[in-house]
C-alpha cells in the first residue's frame, strides 16, 4: 500500500484481495457495465484508443474494450483481480496490458487517450481523491475523455465514528471540485443515472480534458 493510502486509513490491498477470495464482491455485476456499449456507439472514443481501466476488478469492461478494437490498460493492485482479468481475456482470445500496481504509486509509460473509471474513485478513501484526480489528469492526453461512473449511495456519516465506505458516496459537486470546469469540459446536467444491482446508482459523466 502507498504511504498516502495507509495514512488515510481506507481499504488496503489485503481488504480487496480478501473480498475477491471470499467472493464477497457485491459491486461485481457479473457482466459488462450496460453504460459502456451506448457510450462506445456514440463514438466517444476513436478506434484503437488506449483506454485506462483503473481498479479493473474482474475485467468485464477490459474484455469488451479489447473486443471492440480499443487498447485497454487495466490496473488493479489486488492479485486476484489481475488474475481474473487475465483469465477472462485469455478465455476470449484477446490481449491487453494488465498491470498489478497501486494507482497511487504507478504511472503509465505514455499518456492514455481515455479513462474508464467504474467504481474506482468510490473505492478510495476520500482523503485520497485529490491526489487520485491529479494523477488521472496527468495520465490523460489533452482532449482525452474521462468516463466516470460516480457511485451514489445514501450515507448519513454517523456509523462507527468513521467515514462509511467503501463504496464512498461520490457527490457530484465533490466530483466537480476534483475535475474543475476550467480544466475539464463538463456536459450539461442532468447526467444519466444507472441503477446497480447491489442497490446503489451510478451517475454517468463524460468529461474532456482541456487541450491547454
Ligand atoms: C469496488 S471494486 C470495482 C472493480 C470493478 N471496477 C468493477 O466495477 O467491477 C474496486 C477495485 O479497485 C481496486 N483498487 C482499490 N484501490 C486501488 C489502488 N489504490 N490501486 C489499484 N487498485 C485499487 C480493488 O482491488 C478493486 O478491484
Amino acid at each position: 500500500m502507498s504511504a498516502a493510502a495507509s495514512q488515510a486509513g481506507g481499504p488496503s490491498v489485503a481488504f480487496w484481495q480478501e473480498r475477491f477470495e471470499s467472493q464477497r464482491t457485491p459491486w461485481d455485476r457479473g457482466a459488462v457495465n450496460p453504460a459502456l456499449a451506448p457510450l462506445l456507439a456514440r463514438g466517444v472514443l476513436p478506434l484503437g484508443a488506449r483506454v485506462l481501466v483503473p481498479g479493473c476488478g474482474a475485467g468485464y469492461e477490459v474484455v469488451q474494450l479489447a473486443a471492440q478494437g480499443f487498447r485497454p490498460v487495466a490496473v488493479d493492485y489486488a492479485p486476484a483481480a489481475v488474475g481474473l482479468t487475465r483469465a477472462r481475456l485469455a478465455q476470449a482470445g484477446l490481449d491487453a496490458e494488465v498491470i498489478e500496481a497501486d494507482l497511487l504509486d504507478w504511472a503509465p509509460s505514455a499518456p492514455v487517450d481515455a479513462i474508464w473509471d467504474q467504481t474506482c474513485l468510490c473505492a478510495l478513501h476520500p482523503d485520497l481523491w485529490v491526489a487520485y484526480a491529479q494523477r488521472l489528469a496527468s495520465w490523460l492526453a489533452p482532449g482525452g475523455s474521462l468516463m466516470l461512473l460516480a457511485v451514489q449511495i445514501e450515507r448519513d456519516g454517523r456509523r462507527d465514528g468513521r467515514i462509511e465506505g467503501p463504496p464512498y458516496h461520490c457527490d457530484i459537486n465533490a466530483v466537480r471540485a476534483l475535475f474543475p470546469s476550467n480544466r475539464w469540459q463538463w456536459p450539461r446536467p442532468p447526467y444519466p443515472r444507472h441503477a446497480h444491482p447491489a442497490g446503489f446508482a451510478e451517475l454517468e459523466v463524460v468529461l474532456e480534458r482541456a487541450r491547454s
